[in-house]
């Protein structure tokens, strides 16, 4: 697959057992590109994940309507409200009358802060879950993440596992699991972007990080949706041992140029 040089929008497909990803790519220059994640699953009382890109709204919503009636739409799950995952919220809202915001109380404060519609938001209390007819969504916090609104999930009955912005990568090109990806392209892409999008990991509590991926390998889930990788659809070891062996085993060479310490020897 070549390499997009605007942000592009790919064909809709089975993610794990019964989810779908709507997937996007966006292309970072000199750096490679990201892929721009929705997910969806079409049950009794269907469940959106995550809106995609505004600069991608007009195909993004035929991709959706392609696959569901949105009048049907009862769930719309917000992982955050970065913009690269709220991107058609409002404009997903207009057209699926029944659809009801799910997220957390400062994830409501945050839409509320960016003029969006709060008297649809569905809120998830501490230890709630989004009861579906045939399942759970049990909301999970990612290993790692951006903004602190973050909610991943586990679905009791696929066992995927949704990790919001945990496990991206910066890929040359799109690619359709993790699976196909060469395994140094997928290192040296979910190490970078993962110090770009939570340098916080350079100075986090390495014990506390390792117990928390390992944690994760036990509740084994089947299937990792990823916003910003392509489907991992053989569990989560794979990812979690990258992310152990970059931030739990040795110490950051890098020097933060924005730490205090940096900045003191500067000024002497
Ligand atoms: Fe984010
Ligand atoms: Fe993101």
């Amino acid at each position: 697959m070549t390499t997009p040089d605007a942000p592009t929008l790919l064909d809709a497909r089975c993610a794990g057992h019964d989810w779908r990803v709507l997937p996007a790519f966006l292309p970072l220059p000199g750096m490679g590109g990201l892929a721009i994640n929705a997910f969806l699953h079409k049950g009794r009382e269907p469940v959106l994940v995550d809106t995609g890109l505004a600069a991608l709204g007009d195909d993004f919503l035929a991709a959706l309507e392609a696959e569901i009636d949105l009048a049907d739409l009862r769930w719309i799950w917000l992982s955050h409200t970065d913009a690269d995952h709220i991107g058609n919220l409002a404009r997903v809202l207009d057209r699926a009358p029944q659809a009801k915001v799910v997220t957390n109380f400062l994830g409501m404060g945050k839409m509320g802060l960016l003029g969006l519609d709060v008297s649809r938001v569905h809120l998830l209390e501490p230890g709630a879950r989004l009861k579906l007819p045939d399942r759970e969504l049990v909301p999970l916090r990612p290993p790692y993440y951006d903004a602190p609104e973050t909610l991943g999930f586990l679905d009791t009955r696929s066992r995927a596992f949704f990790a919001a912005d945990s496990f991206g990568a910066l890929l040359p090109q799109p690619a359709e699991s993790v699976e196909a990806i060469e395994p140094t392209t997928l290192r040296d892409g979910l190490v970078t972007w993962s110090a770009l999008d939570a340098p916080w990991l350079a100075t986090a509590d390495r014990d506390a990080l390792g117990r928390t991926l390992t944690a994760l390998e036990r509740l084994a889930p089947a299937t990792v949706l990823s916003g910003h990788l392509p489907v991992a659809e053989n569990g989560v070891a794979t990812l979690t041992a990258l992310v152990h062996d970059a931030w739990c085993a040795a110490p950051m060479a890098a020097v933060d140029p924005h730490a205090i310490e940096t900045v003191a020897e500067a000024l002497g």
